[in-house]
């Protein structure tokens, strides 16, 4: 599981220059798009993809199946590269692993990520199949994946975590859902390693520590865009409440079930977020 042996700097330099010999495109956003949310990537026009295992650097899917692809092209006039599929820090990657896309989209111009992902909703306000906007976020995680030596080519020591979800990305989410009528909630995403659900007992402290929604992604993922200085916005599908909110058991398919009914809605706020 290690990049052949080179070290991130290495893999990154090796993935940026693969990518750039198959795609002329000088992506400005990055996508990754969670559990049942890749149908994005579909709609993308002139696409490159580019499955991940042929990318030089980048992880080495030990399962088998297909891990996903990276995809560039255009999106709503804008040039964008997104990861159809993420890597999960419970598949047994490295977070060094995990959040090399985000390094790979920086280096390769990108801006702003769009980062989506499957959760469950704790706030009991909530609906399976409702889209929240994500305004901060609780890392439970235990870990980081700035752990080690920092390499200031990077990014510093002590990244700022006080504005890690852009203020201004959220403003432009919530008027692109309102002009489109589309139902955008608000939360704070508690992220979590997995691959278990939680218990009743978790959700109900998690839900007193604040946070709205649980899922196990998306956390790593932001903290190195912050180190990157990179602008995010964060979109969680909730697709079905947490464990010990309504009287039945949570699975996967669920999870996929409920992110297929909630497409439709997801790709015209996204859309239109990318577009403005
Ligand atoms: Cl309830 N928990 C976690 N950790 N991840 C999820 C989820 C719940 N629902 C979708 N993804």
């Amino acid at each position: 599981k290690s990049y052949s042996g080179a070290s991130l700097s290495e893999a990154l330099e090796q993935a940026t220059e693969y990518v750039k010999s198959h795609s002329k495109a000088k992506p400005e956003i990055g996508l990754i798009l969670g559990s049942g949310l890749g149908v994005l990537a579909n709609e993308i026009d002139h696409p490159v993809k580019l499955p991940f295992e042929g990318i030089p650097g980048f992880p080495v899917s030990t399962v088998e199946g297909h891990a996903g692809q990276l995809v560039l092209g255009e999106l709503e006039g804008k040039q964008v590269i997104a990861m159809q599929g993420r890597f999960h820090y419970y598949e047994g990657y490295s977070l060094e692993q995990v959040t090399m896309p985000v390094r790979l989209m920086k280096q390769l111009g990108v801006r702003t990520v769009i980062v989506t992902n499957a959760a469950g909703g704790i706030n009991t306000t909530f609906q399976a199949g409702d889209l929240m906007l994500i305004t901060d976020h609780i890392n439970f995680t235990g870990r980081n994946p700035l752990i080690g030596p920092n390499d200031s080519a990077y990014g510093v020591r002590f990244p700022d975590m006080s504005q890690a979800y852009t203020p201004s990305l959220q403003q432009l989410a919530l008027s692109i859902a309102e002009q489109n009528k589309l139902q955008l909630v608000q939360g704070v995403y508690a992220g979590v390693v997995g691959p278990s659900y939680e218990t009743p007992a978790e959700i109900k402290m998690l839900r007193k520590m604040g946070a709205d929604a649980v899922g196990m992604s998306t956390v790593p993922e932001v903290i190195i865009a912050g180190h990157s200085k990179l602008d995010v916005l964060g979109i969680s599908c909730i697709t079905n409440m947490a464990s010990g909110i309504l009287d039945q058991p949570l699975s996967h398919d669920e999870v996929m079930e409920t992110a297929e009914v909630a497409k439709e809605s997801f790709l015209k706020l996204v859309r239109g977020i990318i577009h403005n």
